[in-house]
Order: structure tokens, then C-alpha cells, then sequence
């Protein structure tokens, strides 16, 4: 435990623009070991002697501040000297943001601006924050998560003046948990040109969450000024309308001489920049995009035959990285940016093979659990920027997530840490239902986005208590599961999904849309699932070979198929390229995830100004039937953490050939297929005993690599 010595300070008259706390001290001798632990109510990034403390960016992080507020510690010997100075810059961060209008219910926080705490140990002494500091300006004159910032590189050396103790406590700090958020890659510009309407314009070729870093020879005083967006219109000129009010504008004035400036204390999500003022004329030397995300390490990989189906995973991997910001948010752009549950839970899958997403989701369910109602409904975003909890397919998150993370990485601690707060949402579903075993009554997302919604609506055709209750059966499922595998008492879960499928199932004999057919096959409510596929498949047919689902029904779509005797329509479904499919955007030259199949449309209009993000990675789910169905990479569920494998690949000529792979808690884990002439060659690596089933034949077998043949 962390004893804090030092006390949360702050200006003692709030300067313009975000301040700089600072402390010199001398030392008599240096320290062989220091270590600095800080954290601040926004964001802060901390120099010693002018060398800035970590790459970490944007820390400390975003969590459920009230009650979870990390610090981070550093160590810093390297880094003293006889005579030092320390700098603490901040900013308002995801600690203090001004509400975006549609937010009706934005969560202030009614506390003093800018405050950091912080204390610097060595083996014979140590200082912290106290009366002893001091703050001054800085050269960031602004800076906001949605809006930019602005920084005046002629400030330098401003006075200093007195700071103040302030009453905050330090009970809800926390030491780091989740993974650091950094830069990660550097994209340099693919073009720059003028628009019709004269506008000079860099388009980076790829779509990232992160920031862009100047470089230029200037004169004191004169200004560049760049605006984001992610899409140009169908004239080719710039297109902002989407980042709602989100201003994302960067402002540096300039000092004289050559200089380079990144943002400190915001982030963005673009494609391209305007310079709509700039020194001269830009050129592609003066731009570099930086691309900044939590630290994941990469773990999966697909890759085929088909060029247009590999940018669509490029897609689904920019999509994580550009949304796994320290919290997986909905989209990086525009005036959300928010823990979204229902995101969240759909993608967590593929996340979870794509990337090594343990650490990062242990911290955000910690959040969920700490944000969780006292009546046991789970907050919409996380942590909870706004007042809106229950609905359906959203809080669910708060099983799912934990769920699947025991499933690929055999993860039992987060079943042991979230299991209260699973519990407690199944109780809150019992206690605020209209029916028992069901989930009636309530206001829910439904199938958001679903292609079969009322015009002027949202929310699919597919309806609200069916959503609840299918969605209630399978939270239900998954809390009677896990409560055998940390050994506690099950049956109450196993008897309450026993009634609700008993009750489902006369109440909803029939169903009426896609995603109903997908829910009640995919959570086993479906008494007849043959036929519920079969009917699924010709109600796919009868709409003209297109999928209607949206947030809710999509991610199982092509998993009900093609468990179920339909595979070859599940691959046509993959491989449609004209809207509604995966692959249209890509036709458009997406080069992330869309919220909408047609965020773009063919004539070159836009699906709407007011909800139309051209990074959301929900669609991206996709790719968990990437690695399990079409290379037929599963886990059997009685093998968390692939302590043993199922391979069941499901070949398509169209693709040509398919290469998956995961790097397992168990190793490395390889699923290839490959169509030559007559017959189908696939190649298999496993770490860990394994079944292979293909054209109907099983096989048992051992660590290794294998290569078998089949019908194509
Ligand atoms: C977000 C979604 C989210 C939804 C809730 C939107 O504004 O961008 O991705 O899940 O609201 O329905």
C-alpha cells in the first residue's frame, strides 16, 4: 500500500490555460534508486530536469475517478542531478470535460480544476507536493479530449506564483492497472492537395486515433492551424460535419526558427488534416501522424487469397487499435468517445484474439463493477460519463466480457473479481422485470443500428422484450457457469435459465426478424434450431440476400449459419460486396470499421451528419467467425484457455486460401487452408492436444504440426 505523504495541490488563482506545477531541489549526493509516484485530475505528462518521465501518453489514464483514480510510479534515478527541477504539465483531460449538447444526462464532477499530487522517494529522503511548490502558465494554452488544443510556442519561462493545499483525498487511488496508453507507429502522408474549394488538404491513406506532429521553419507569432476529419465528400473536399461538435483543431503559434510540436493532453481520429493556416506552403514534410493506443500486445492474425477481404482485417485490427484507447470506446472522433458496454461486448471476442487484452480489460470491469448501481444495473458507458444504466445486450458486458476472457485466456481470476457484480446484474434483471423469467418492460437499445428499423429510428424492428429476455437467458447461462468453475452454488442460476427458457419459449414461439432467429438460435432458446436455420435462411433469401441485423443480432449472424447447416450462406453473406456487407466499405476504401454498412454511400452521400463514425469496430466482430468457423480454430468450452483445441475448418474456393493464427497462452496456434486443383491442403500447428475434424472425419492428436488433404 502506498503511504502518501504528499497532499493534492493547485493554483492558488487558476492561470489562463493549463498550468505547470513545479519544484526545484538540490542533492547532496544522488540516489542509486528514486521512484516518482503522481497522478492528477486530468491528464499530465512530467519532466525532470527538461527529460520528459515515461512515454506514457495521456495519463494517468481514464477510470471511475470517484472511486478508482490510478498513479502511476517511475523510476527516476537517471534522471537526477545536483541541482534539479521538476515539471508536472496537465489538463483537464477525461477528468473535467465540458458535456457535449446530445448528453442531457453528463455526469459532472463538482471539484477544483487541476490539482496533481505527487512524491518523489529515494533511500535517504524524499519531497511531495505541498506549499512548497509553485505554478505557472504553460504553453499549452487549451487543450480538450473533443476539441484540441492550442499551444504558444513563444511562452517561455513565465513567473511562477503560489499554489494551495487543497481538502482531496487519496483513499480512491490506485496503483496502475490496466496497460499504458503510448504512441505506437508513425504514418507519414500519403498526398497532400488542394480540394475544389481550395483547401489544402494531407490525407495520411490510413485512418488512426492519435495525433499529428508538426515540423517547420517559422517566424515568431505566425500560426498553423489544422482541422481533422475522416472522410472527404463526394466533391473531395473536406468533411467535418460528423465530429458533431467535437471541434478537433489543433492551434500552435509559432516561436522563431526550426520547430516540431506534437498535442500533449488530447488525441484525435482522422484521416486526413486541412491547414487552414500555415507559414508559406505545406508540404508533405512538414506532417507525421503518430498513432496512440494502450499498449496490446498483437496475438492474432488473418490473412487469404482475396485482397479486399485482407483490407476488411486490416479494418477489424485498426478498428481495436483505434478504439482500445485505455478504455475500448465506441469511435475516436467525434463528441462521444465513450465506454459504450454493448461496443464493448460485442467485439470482446475478436479482441481477445487479436490482441492480449487481459490487463486492459481487468481495469475497465474493475470500473464497470465500481460504477454498477446500487440496484445492480450496469452504467451504459464506462466509466460512467453519463446517468443512463439497463439495457439489455449493453450491461451484459458485465457477463460477457468476464466470460470470454476465461474462455481465451483461461483467465479464472476475472470470473473471481467480476462474479459480484455478475451476480448482482442478474438480480436486478429478476427484481426490475414486468414478468418473471423474463426481461419485459424497460427502455433498451434493442437491435441498434438493425437495417429492418422503422424509418426516423435506430433501433431494428426486432422486438425490445425479446432482445432482454434472450439476452437474460444467456447472462443467466453464463453466471450458472461460472459459478461452477469458482465452486459456488450454480443451481440458483441453472433452475432460474431453466424457467426462463421454459417461458421464452411459449411466449415467443415465433420469430419475426433476423436477429430474433439469431438470438434464439445462437443463445439455445430455438426448440427446433434445424428449422429456425432453415427459416432464418430463407428469410435472408426472401430479403434479397442481405442482412438486416444491427448491433445485436450481426456479431452471431454468420456463427448461427454456419453452425447450423449453413455455411455456404454465411460465406455469401461474408463475401457480398454491393450494401449491405461487410465489404462494401471496403469498396469505398475504408480503411477502419463503419458504424453504418453506408456511412459512404455509392452515390457518394453520407448516411447522416448526426451518427455516423467512420471508426466504430462493433461490425468487426466479424472477425471472431474469421478465426473460428472459417479456419475453425475453437476452443471446446469445457478447455478454457485452449488447454485443448477443435479444429473444424470450413474452406471456400472463393477465398482461394485462408491463414489464421493465434498466440495462445499455450503457444502458438496456426489454422491454414488452401485450395489446389481438386483438393483442399490444410495445414494445422497446435501446442496442445487436439481434435481435427474435416469432411466429417475426426482425428485425435498431439502437440504439432500436421498437413492433411480434403474435398474441396
Ligand atoms: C454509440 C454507439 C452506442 C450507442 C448506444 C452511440 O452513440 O456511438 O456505438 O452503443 O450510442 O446505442
Amino acid at each position: 500500500m502506498m503511504q502518501w505523504k504528499a497532499k493534492w495541490i493547485r493554483a492558488a488563482a487558476e492561470p489562463e490555460g493549463c498550468p505547470e506545477f513545479i519544484r526545484k531541489f538540490d542533492l547532496d549526493a544522488l540516489p542509486s534508486s528514486a521512484i516518482l509516484s503522481i497522478t492528477a485530475t486530468g491528464v499530465y505528462e512530467v519532466y525532470l530536469n527538461g527529460k520528459r518521465v515515461s512515454n506514457y501518453v495521456l495519463a494517468p489514464g481514464w477510470t471511475s475517478y470517484a472511486t478508482r483514480h490510478q498513479y502511476q510510479q517511475y523510476e527516476v534515478s537517471e534522471l537526477l542531478q545536483e541541482h534539479n527541477i521538476m515539471c508536472i504539465g496537465m489538463s483537464g483531460g477525461w477528468y473535467h470535460r465540458r458535456a457535449p449538447a446530445w448528453a442531457f444526462d453528463w455526469n459532472d464532477r463538482n471539484e477544483p480544476m487541476n490539482a496533481v499530487i505527487a512524491q518523489l522517494e529515494w533511500e535517504t529522503g524524499g519531497l511531495w507536493t505541498d506549499e512548497d511548490w509553485q505554478v505557472r502558465e504553460s504553453a499549452v494554452r487549451f487543450s480538450s479530449i473533443y476539441d484540441g488544443e492550442t499551444y504558444d510556442a513563444r511562452i517561455d519561462d513565465p513567473p511562477c506564483s503560489p499554489v494551495k493545499v487543497i481538502d482531496k483525498g487519496t483513499e480512491n487511488l490506485i496503483a496502475q492497472e490496466g496497460e499504458i496508453i503510448c504512441e505506437q507507429d508513425v504514418i507519414y502522408p500519403a498526398r497532400i492537395f488542394r480540394t475544389h474549394k481550395g483547401e489544402c488538404v494531407v490525407d495520411f491513406g490510413q485512418e488512426i486515433t492519435g495525433y499529428v506532429q508538426l515540423e517547420l521553419t517559422a517566424q515568431r507569432g505566425e500560426r498553423v492551424t489544422l482541422s481533422h476529419a475522416e472522410m472527404l465528400d463526394k466533391e473531395g473536399n473536406f468533411y467535418t460535419e460528423n465530429y458533431r461538435s467535437a471541434k478537433a483543431k489543433l492551434c500552435y503559434i509559432c516561436r522563431d526558427g526550426h520547430q516540431s510540436y506534437k498535442p500533449h493532453f488530447t488525441f484525435f481520429g482522422f484521416r486526413y488534416i486541412r491547414a487552414d493556416e500555415f507559414p508559406g506552403t505545406p508540404s508533405l514534410d512538414n506532417f507525421k501522424a503518430i498513432v496512440v493506443c494502450s499498449d496490446l500486445r498483437r496475438t492474432g492474425d488473418l490473412r487469404c487469397g482475396d485482397p479486399e477481404m485482407n483490407r476488411l482485417f486490416e479494418n477489424i485490427f485498426w478498428g481495436q487499435r483505434g478504439n482500445y484507447l485505455d478504455i475500448p470506446t465506441d469511435c475516436p472522433q467525434r463528441d462521444e468517445r465513450l465506454g459504450w458496454t454493448g461496443d464493448a461486448q460485442v467485439f470482446v471476442k475478436t479482441a481477445s484474439y487479436n490482441y492480449d487484452v487481459r490487463k486492459f480489460f481487468h481495469k475497465w470491469l474493475a470500473d464497470l463493477a465500481a460504477d454498477q448501481a446500487e440496484n445492480g444495473a450496469i452504467p451504459h458507458v464506462v466509466p460512467a460519463a453519463l446517468h443512463r444504466c439497463g439495457s439489455a445486450a449493453w450491461d451484459d458486458a458485465a457477463v460477457i466480457c468476464p466470460w470470454q476472457l476465461y474462455m481465451t485466456y483461461g483467465d479464472r481470476e476475472i470470473l473471481r473479481r467480476q462474479f459480484h457484480s455478475m451476480v448482482r446484474y442478474i438480480d436486478y434483471i429478476c427484481g426490475t422485470t414486468k414478468d418473471a423469467y423474463l426481461w419485459t418492460g424497460g427502455t433498451h437499445y434493442g437491435d441498434w443500428l438493425g437495417l429492418d428499423a422503422p424509418a426516423g429510428s435506430y433501433k431494428g424492428s426486432s422486438r425490445p422484450d425479446f432482445i432482454a429476455s434472450a439476452y437474460f437467458a444467456y447472462s443467466t447461462a453464463l453466471v450458472a457457469k461460472t459459478a461452477a468453475v469458482l465452486e459456488e452454488d450454480a443451481s440458483r442460476f441453472e433452475k432460474l435459465h431453466g424457467k426462463i427458457v421454459e417461458k421464452f419459449r411459449s411466449v415467443f414461439p415465433e420469430y419475426t426478424t433476423q436477429t430474433e432467429h439469431v438470438l434464439a438460435l445462437q443463445f439455445g432458446l430455438a426448440e427446433d434450431p434445424a428449422k429456425t436455420a432453415d427459416d432464418l435462411a430463407a428469410m435472408i433469401a426472401a430479403d434479397g440476400g442481405c442482412l438486416k441485423t444491427g448491433f445485436v443480432g450481426t456479431p452471431y449472424l454468420l456463427h448461427v449459419l454456419s453452425q447450423n447447416g449453413h455455411v455456404r450462406l454465411a460465406y455469401d453473406l461474408l463475401l457480398r460486396r454491393e450494401y449491405p456487407s461487410w465489404l462494401f466499405s471496403v469498396t469505398q476504401g475504408a480503411t477502419t470499421m463503419w458504424e453504418h454498412w453506408d456511412g459512404y454511400k455509392e452515390d457518394g452521400s453520407f448516411w447522416s451528419a448526426d451518427m455516423n463514425s467512420f471508426n466504430h469496430y462493433a461490425y468487426g466482430a466479424v472477425g471472431d467467425w474469421v478465426y473460428e468457423e472459417a479456419a475453425g480454430i475453437h476452443i471446446p468450452e469445457n478447455a478454457p484457455g485452449f488447454q485443448r483445441i477443435r479444429f473444424a475448418p470450413q474452406a471456400d474456393k472463393r477465398l482461394g486460401w485462408l491463414e489464421a493464427s493465434i498466440e495462445t497462452v499455450r503457444g502458438p496456434v496456426r489454422s491454414k487452408w488452401v485450395h489446389e486443383g481438386d483438393r483442399v491442403r490444410y495445414e494445422l500447428q497446435t501446442p496442445v492436444e487436439a481434435e481435427i475434424e474435416i469432411d466429417g472425419r475426426r482425428r485425435t492428436v498431439g502437440p504439432g504440426a500436421y498437413l492433411l488433404f480434403g474435398q474441396p
